[in-house]
């Protein structure tokens, strides 16, 4: 079992522990009653988990509430909206919810957002613990307090920054994780090793088969590897003013890709192009070198991930997505480029025409 804290600031109360194993969730219950956020929980999860795991999970909750209470909604990103919000907060208080309950956030990256929505919200806040269940939400989504629900027009556009009280990452939930979606988190795990660090980066590559096989060690580290990395980024930039915004390394064509696909492409897999799209960039614009570029999309190749941009999705459409990003300032489409391996920064100057050249390519 590994263990590490959030450091936030002074504020103890503000700070909180990932605990990370095999059976982490065994000690769930009583790390819950030892925090005494709240006299009541109660578990916010999807119909796609609460049938595989809902009994588990009663079970393991016996001890702080025999009659704990869980709220699924459907399945899949078209639930993260604010109807579905609203849903769960009547839900809650038909439940009998109040401010000194809590809730428990169990699932992928649409429950842990739209829970720590809820809990942010619901009677101007309640603690909530997150249980992530995917290798995405573990090792990035379940980590930094990023809450959102999604809008038609876009993904994520109202949530706001609320920190977990504990995130509890059991890795025996990556064993039935179908391989889209493995796939989704390995992605979000090379981000790590090209952003920030080199010895991750080269245990991926050596490593690569293992991790594929879901070798419980080898996913114990490199998990650990990407939650030390994710939680002192957060601690130096908790509001994504600064060195956070370089957790969007190839997020920027990424979230393009995802809208012109109708979402029909994952989101780990549209990061994965848009880390191919964010490397040759770097390439073209003479900051990173040749062999580090192609070690990069040789490692997205290794680890069997898309680097290609289906012919179906049109240009336009692509750079037209591109100039609504949320991460725009102005009329600048803000990048998050690469000076070598494990040295990224925000670049607002990256022509147009380039990009238009680079997704060409891509799609070739
Ligand atoms: N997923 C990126 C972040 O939490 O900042």
């Amino acid at each position: 079992m590994n263990r590490m804290k959030v450091d936030l600031d002074r504020r103890h109360d503000r700070s909180y522990e990932i605990v990370i194993g095999q059976d982490a969730l065994d000690r769930a219950g009583i790390m819950l009653t030892q925090g005494g956020w709240a006299r009541r929980y109660f578990i916010i999860t999807d119909s796609h988990v609460s049938a595989l795991y809902g009994s588990r999970i009663r079970e393991q909750f016996s001890a702080v509430d025999p009659n704990i209470g869980i709220i699924a909604f459907p399945a899949g990103e078209e639930s993260k909206n604010i109807h579905t919000a609203i849903r769960v907060a009547e839900e809650l208080l038909g439940l009998g919810a109040d401010r000194e309950s809590g809730l428990i956030a169990l699932g992928g990256g649409v429950v842990g957002d739209l829970a720590g929505f809820v809990a942010s919200t619901f009677m101007r806040g309640l603690p909530c613990i997150q249980i992530p269940t995917t290798l995405l939400a573990q090792v990035d989504s379940s980590i930094g307090g990023k809450t959102a629900v999604d809008l038609p027009m876009g993904k994520n556009l109202v949530g706001t920054f609320s920190q977990p009280k504990m995130v509890f990452i059991d890795l025996s939930f990556l064993e039935t994780l179908p391989p889209r979606e493995f796939a989704n988190g390995l992605a979000e795990i090379l981000k790590y090793g090209i952003i920030d660090d080199l010895s991750l980066f080269q245990e991926l590559r050596d490593g690569a088969g293992r991790l594929q096989q879901r070798d419980m060690e080898r996913l114990e580290s490199v998990v650990t590897c990407s939650c030390r990395i994710k939680k002192r980024i957060v601690e130096m930039d908790e509001n994504e003013k600064g060195v956070r915004r370089f957790l969007n390394f190839g997020h920027t064509i990424g979230h393009a890709l995802e809208a012109v696909s109708g979402y029909a492409m994952a989101h780990g897999e549209a990061v994965s192009i848009g880390m191919a799209a964010a490397t040759r960039l770097s390439e073209r614009m003479n900051y990173l070198s040749g062999p580090e570029a192609e070690s990069v999309l040789s490692l997205i190749r290794t680890l069997g991930l898309p680097h290609r941009i289906p012919q179906e999705l049109s240009s336009d459409s692509i750079l037209a997505c591109l100039r609504v990003d949320k991460k725009r300032s102005g009329d600048r489409v803000n990048f998050i480029l690469l000076k070598s391996l494990g040295v990224p920064f925000v670049n607002g100057g990256v022509p147009q025409a380039l990009v238009a050249e680079v997704v060409e390519e891509l799609k070739g």
